[in-house]
């Protein structure tokens, strides 16, 4: 058994951050730069603790981290263009340093080298592998899709929004310990708990992932925060402050929505404050949490080696970044 720590180093270690060609450098030192950028690599420890909750970490377990890795890498890119996005990771954004062109192309060749790393899969587990692979990239899509559409709606709901943060989000984490799972030879009922561990844990992290990008340190988050109010994103914290505000509050945000004035963010964040954003988070954040641990709890393996799990899911709704 190995601890989040050893999991993280070995996957670093493993993973470099040279998958491409050296020419041409238009196309590939975009995808260098990126990858060298760094980040927390949760999923792919995912796959690792996934497979790990059932037996030794098998040679499979590692080309599929890979392309996990490499998935959410092109995801970022691709999701950086789709929401205006100057910075990540502290560092400008692809589309910003190199242009959209490039960005999409960069994240289009970073998702055939997922692929790639995919095809390295044993053939008695790769079709269910892929098959698993394919359907959370599907519904990555539909859930960004869903991000934007909201973007032009006041009036989301908070199952709409938890809905849509489970497709763009919770699948992947998901998915990525069910890949582990399938390559660990767990037992259907065993790897859908865990799937659904993984999907609850999912929300949690988005929320924070949300709660950040409004109230985060910007020198830690390595994010521009308040991108998601300049972007009218329907986060819980907006939902929330239309649902709880009064009639004086409601107005002042429906206006802040219809334009770009230089003090929106500053606003909508006293208006946010003033519902009670802080206790929310924490409230909303419990509540998938605890059906996370439940469906771990359900998980028929001894319990130390569930640690691991809970050490990282612990860590991922306490972060700064
Ligand atoms: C960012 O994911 C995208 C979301 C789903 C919130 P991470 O916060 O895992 O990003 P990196 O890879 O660590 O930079
Ligand atoms: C992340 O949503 C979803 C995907 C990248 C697929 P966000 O747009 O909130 O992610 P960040 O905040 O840019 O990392
Ligand atoms: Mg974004
Ligand atoms: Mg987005
Ligand atoms: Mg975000």
């Amino acid at each position: 058994m190995h601890s989040f720590q050893e999991l993280s180093i070995a996957f670093a270690n493993y993973f470099g951050t040279d998958h491409f060609p050296q020419t041409p450098g238009s196309l590939y030192d975009p995808n260098r730069y990126f990858l060298q950028l760094g980040g927390k690599r949760i999923r792919p420890i995912l796959v690792l603790m996934g497979n790990e909750l059932f037996d030794d970490i098998k040679t499979d377990a590692w080309p599929v981290a890979n392309a996990i890795e490499l998935f959410h890498n092109f995801t970022l890119i691709h999701d950086d263009i789709m929401d205006a996005a100057p910075l990540r990771r502290g560092m400008p954004t692809v589309h910003e340093k190199y242009g959209t062109h490039t960005a999409l192309l960069a994240g289009d060749v970073m998702l055939v080298k997922a692929y790639e790393y995919l095809n390295q899969v044993d053939k008695e587990i790769a079709s269910r592998i892929i098959k698993w692979f394919n359907t959370t990239a599907t519904q990555v899509c539909e859930g960004q899709q869903l991000d934007m559409d909201f973007e032009k709606r006041d009036d989301v709901a908070l199952e709409e929004y938890i809905h849509m943060i489970a497709l763009k989000t919770s699948v992947l984490l998901a998915g990525a310990l069910r890949m582990g799972a399938i390559i660990g030879g767990a037992g259907k009922r065993n790897a859908d708990h865990l799937y659904e561990f993984g999907k609850n844990l999912g929300i949690a992290f988005q929320i924070q992932d949300d709660y950040l990008d409004a109230f985060g340190d910007p020198e830690k988050f390595g994010k521009q925060v308040g991108g998601d109010i300049i972007s009218n994103k329907k986060t819980f914290l907006l939902i929330n402050a239309l649902s709880n505000g009064n009639s004086e509050q409601v107005s002042a945000i429906k206006s802040l929505l219809e334009k770009q004035a230089p003090d929106k963010v500053e606003k909508m964040l006293g208006l946010y404050r003033q519902t009670g954003a802080d206790t929310l988070t924490r409230n909303l954040q419990k509540e998938f949490f605890d059906k996370a641990m439940f469906h771990l709890e359900e998980i028929a393996v001894v319990s130390s080696r569930k640690k691991p799990l809970m050490e990282l899911a612990e860590f991922l709704i306490a972060r700064d970044y």
